[in-house]
């Protein structure tokens, strides 16, 4: 029997984190969880590393920990606390992958850990490569990490790639579901409440993806991933509503021929690729039904009403700290949103003043990047967190 390979979720108690949790348990020892790191759900945490006995449980949010009874921890699992224990297990050599499913910036600083550390990065925080893009793969390119897309658009894309060769991509086209609000006028969009924006169609998600999807300020993130990612030009890159959320995108090659992924909405199948990859093995992820009739739909997007996807194209366009600054402009106003203080249709025109107002550069430090994200926050007022 092949030894398991050693896997460190970081974000383990997210929607992204749980699905991994599933997939790995159910991989018949293919895939051993080693490490675990949540950040406010310590209960579940606790839970979590009861059933997976892990090598290391990290508590990132140190004042919740220490308040926290973690005497039932099992003997073999080390509690580690602070967000700084996430960059010492990611290099650590008994880890094999990292699976990075922390929400939004606070993932960047472990995620570049990991790849500086060699690893196979699993990667579903997609925030890092808009913040950082060309660091990030200029990091793994010479490390040797190997970067994984656990995004189903990109875990879409990266298996369609193997069509063809890179130089014969025409372009590609990322699947969007057009989120709750994908029929509704300009004047619908300006009365949207927390309740109705948290209530996703065709994926369960965290709450921050959740907004970014009915904003459609997931596809500009995704659009602007995929720039770093694939290393494409973003006039290459397109996005096409498709409000089944069956089809994860498409590659179009030179030749006319386009090829697609298809699985039913479930991330446990992009996880299970990544966490098998190269293999493919029968897992728990959904399959699709054929002895059912279904169609598909395909309509292009609005981008009067969602001028969220036009921002990310201009972004993935700018590069330098573009990227950086409309990830903490959309954090920032997400939050607000959901505490109430911004309208849902403010979320994006004030990430595009935020982003037409910063000292651009297009060459930027990681400091340089972490200076223009805190002034980004700075700008929306005080911070909930
Ligand atoms: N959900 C999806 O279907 C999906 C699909 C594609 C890509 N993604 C991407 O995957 C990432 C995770 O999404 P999600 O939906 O799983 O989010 P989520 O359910 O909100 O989970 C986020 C995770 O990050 C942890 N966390 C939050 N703040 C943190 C901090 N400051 N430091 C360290 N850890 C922190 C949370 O811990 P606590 O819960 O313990 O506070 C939780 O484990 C996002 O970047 C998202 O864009 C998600």
């Amino acid at each position: 029997m092949q030894t398991p390979r050693t896997i460190a979720i970081f974000g383990a108690t997210g929607s992204i984190g749980r699905s991994a949790i599933e997939v790995a348990v159910a991989s018949e020892k293919r895939q051993k969880v080693v490490a675990l790191s949540g950040h406010s759900h310590l209960e579940l945490l606790l839970r979590q590393a009861q059933l997976l006995k892990p090598r290391w449980v990290i508590a990132t949010n140190l004042q919740k920990a220490k308040a926290f009874d973690f005497s039932t921890l099992p003997p073999e699992t080390e509690l580690l606390l602070g967000e700084e224990s996430l960059n010492k297990i990611a290099q650590h050599p008994e880890v094999d992958l990292v699976l990075t499913a922390i929400v939004g910036s606070a993932g960047l600083q472990s995620t570049l850990s990991a790849i500086e550390g060699g690893k196979i990065v699993a990667i579903a925080n997609k925030e890092p490569l808009v913040m950082a893009g060309p660091i990030v793969t200029e990091k793994a390119r010479r490390t040797g990490a190997t970067l994984l897309p656990v995004d189903s658009e990109h875990s879409a894309i990266f298996q369609a790639m193997k069509s063809g060769r890179k130089e014969e991509v025409a372009k590609i086209i990322l699947t969007a579901s057009g989120g709750p609000f994908r029929n509704c006028s300009k004047k619908d969009l300006s009365k949207v409440t927390i309740e109705e924006a948290l209530d996703h169609p065709t994926w369960k998600m965290g709450s921050k993806i959740t907004i970014d999807s009915a904003t459609m300020m997931n596809k500009a993130l995704e659009i602007i991933e995929a720039r770093w990612l694939f290393n494409l030009p973003a006039e290459k890159i397109e996005a096409v509503i498709h409000p089944q959320s069956v089809i994860h995108s498409f590659v179009e090659f030179f030749d006319g021929s386009v090829i697609a992924q298809l699985s039913p909405p479930d991330m446990k199948l992009p996880i299970q690729y990544a966490f098998d990859y190269p293999d493919r093995k029968e897992g728990v992820a959904k399959k699709v039904d054929w002895s059912t009739a279904f169609s598909f739909d395909f309509f292009p997007p609005d981008s009067d009403r969602f001028p969220a996807l036009r921002l990310g194209h201009e972004v993935a366009k700018a590069g330098g700290t573009a990227g950086a600054v409309l990830n903490a402009a959309n954090e920032v106003a997400v939050e607000q949103f959901l505490s109430g203080s911004m309208a849902f249709d403010q979320i994006v025109p004030t990430c595009e003043a935020i982003l037409k107002n910063h000292p651009f550069e297009k060459n930027p430090s990681l400091d340089t990047i972490i200076k223009l994200d805190r002034w980004a926050r700075c700008e929306l007022g005080p911070q909930t967190t």
